[in-house]
C-alpha cells in the first residue's frame, strides 16, 4: 500500500493561501510583483514563516535568505527529502509561478501529518531566495548557493540598478550571517522534488492533470552594451552617425532568426531588456543595454546559437565604430530527473492523467539536482499562460498536484 493512501488535501485553505500571498505586491491585483528584499518580498517572507510555523515545522533561514520549513523525521542523522520554490515574483507576474511549490509543500506536510504519516527521513519545504532574475540580474541566488553553482564572494558583490550589492540588500533585509556558511556540505539530501506550475500549454493541450519533469533546458543570458556617440537627430547626418541602437535591433532580430531556424524546436532566444540612452525622441542614441535570454535543452544548440550572436555582435560594433562591452550573466548545463524519483511521481500519480516532458523555464531544481537526486511535478498553466497577470491554475488542479508531491514524499521520507 503507498504509505499515503488517505491523503486529504484542504484546497480551499491553500487557495486563500496563494490569494493571500498574491495580495501582498508591489503593483495592483490582479498583477504581482514581489522584488527580493523588497517590502513585499518581506512581507510574502512574513507569511511563508508564519504558515510553516502552523504547520509544526522547524523554521530555519540561512545567510542568503533560503527560508526552509523542516519536518523533523524518527532518524533525524538520515540525508533529508526536500521540495520547495520560489515566492518573488518578476515585475508584473501572476500569483501561482513558485508560489505552489511553497505553499503546496506546506500543504502536503500538513495533509501528511493529518494522515498519521510519520516520516523516518526528515523532510525540508525551502522557500528559495530570488528565483528571479530581477534585481540582481541572475536567477536562482538561493539554489545556486546552496548547490554550490555560485561563489559566495561573486554572489555578495552583483548589484542592482541602483548600486546596492547583493550584500547590503540582504543585510538589510536581516540576513547578516557568512554566505560561505549556505552550501551545502556533503549528501544532506537524499531527493528533491518541486511542485511548480507549467508555464507552457502541453499539459492543457493534451487534457493532463499532471506533468512528470524528465530534464530541465539550460538556460544562458548575456548583456551587451553598445556605445556611440549619440547627437542632435535632425543635424547629424546619416553617414556621420554612430548610432548605438542599430546593432541591438538588428541583433534582436538575428538572435529570433536563429533560434526560429534552430534544428531544435527548443531553441528559444528572447530580449527582454533594451534601455536606450539618453531615450529622447530627437536624440541619436548614445549608449543602448540590451539582455538577451537564449535555451535549449541540448547544451551544444544552445551553445552554437550563442556564439553566433557573439560574433555578430563583435562584427555589427567594428562596422559602425560603435563600443561593445559584452559579459555572460549565466550560463548553465541542463537537469536531468532522476529516473527513480520519475518513476515514484508517476506512481503517486497513478490515479490522475499524467506524461513525462520537459521543462522549459528553469527552476531552483536545476541548482538543486547538483548535490541531490532531482524530480519536478508539473501542474496545468491555463493557456500556457505565465508571467503574465492573467496566470491561472485552478484550485482542483492545485490540489491534485499537492496530492502528487505529498505522496512521492511520503514514499522518499519512509
Ligand atoms: O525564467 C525562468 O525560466 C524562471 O521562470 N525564472
Ligand atoms: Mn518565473
Ligand atoms: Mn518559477
Amino acid at each position: 500500500m503507498h504509505p499515503a493512501t488517505e491523503v486529504f488535501v484542504d484546497s480551499k485553505r491553500i487557495w486563500e493561501e496563494l490569494e493571500h500571498l498574491g495580495g501582498l505586491s508591489s503593483t495592483e491585483a490582479p498583477s504581482v510583483t514581489r522584488i527580493l528584499f523588497t517590502e513585499t518580498d518581506l512581507k510574502g517572507r512574513a507569511y511563508v514563516r508564519e504558515l510553516m510555523l502552523e504547520a509544526g515545522l522547524t523554521v530555519i533561514e540561512d545567510a542568503v535568505g533560503n527560508i526552509t520549513g523542516r519536518w523533523l523525521g524518527e532518524m533525524e542523522d538520515l540525508a533529508r527529502i526536500g521540495s520547495g520554490s520560489h515566492c518573488d515574483a518578476i515585475p508584473h507576474a501572476g500569483r501561482f509561478d513558485g508560489t505552489v511549490g511553497v505553499l503546496g509543500g506546506i500543504e502536503a506536510v500538513r495533509a501528511l501529518r493529518a494522515a498519521g504519516f510519520k516520516p523516518k527521513r526528515s523532510i525540508d519545504i525551502i522557500m528559495f531566495t530570488s528565483e528571479e532574475p530581477t534585481r540582481f540580474g541572475i536567477g536562482c541566488c538561493g539554489s545556486r548557493l546552496l548547490g554550490g553553482a555560485l561563489g559566495p564572494s561573486s554572489l555578495a558583490e552583483l548589484k542592482d540598478s541602483d548600486g546596492i550589492s547583493f550584500d547590503q540588500a540582504r543585510t538589510s533585509a536581516g540576513y547578516t550571517g557568512p554566505l560561505a556558511s549556505v552550501p551545502l556540505k556533503g549528501n544532506e539530501y537524499k531527493a528533491f522534488v518541486e511542485l511548480h506550475v507549467e508555464q507552457g500549454p502541453v499539459l492543457e493541450a493534451e487534457s493532463l492533470d499532471i506533468g512528470v519533469v524528465t530534464a530541465i533546458a539550460a538556460p544562458a543570458s548575456l548583456e551587451l552594451t553598445f556605445e556611440g556617440s549619440g547627437g542632435h537627430a535632425g543635424t547629424v547626418l546619416m553617414g556621420d552617425r554612430r548610432d548605438a541602437l542599430i546593432p541591438p535591433a538588428i541583433l534582436a532580430a538575428h538572435a529570433e532568426e536563429l533560434a526560429v531556424n534552430s534544428d531544435s524546436k527548443d531553441t528559444v532566444a528572447t530580449v527582454g531588456i533594451l534601455e536606450v540612452y539618453p531615450g529622447a525622441v530627437n536624440s541619436i542614441p548614445r549608449k543602448v543595454r540590451m539582455t538577451i535570454d537564449i535555451r535549449d535543452t541540448q547544451l551544444k544548440t544552445r551553445d552554437a546559437v550563442v556564439s553566433k550572436i557573439e560574433e555578430r555582435a563583435e562584427v555589427l560594433a567594428s562596422e559602425r565604430d560603435l563600443k561593445l562591452e559584452m559579459r555572460t550573466i549565466n550560463s548553465d548545463e541542463p537537469a536531468f530527473a532522476n529516473n527513480e524519483l520519475i518513476a515514484a511521481i508517476e506512481d503517486a500519480a497513478c490515479e490522475f492523467k499524467s506524461r513525462r516532458m520537459v521543462s522549459r523555464a528553469y527552476h531552483d531544481a536545476l541548482f538543486m539536482a547538483k548535490v541531490a537526486p532531482m524530480g519536478m511535478i508539473f501542474v496545468p498553466s491555463k493557456g500556457g499562460i505565465s508571467h503574465r497577470p492573467e496566470e491561472y491554475t485552478s484550485p482542483d488542479e492545485i490540489k491534485q498536484g499537492v496530492m502528487v508531491l505529498a505522496k512521492t514524499l511520503a514514499k522518499l521520507a519512509c
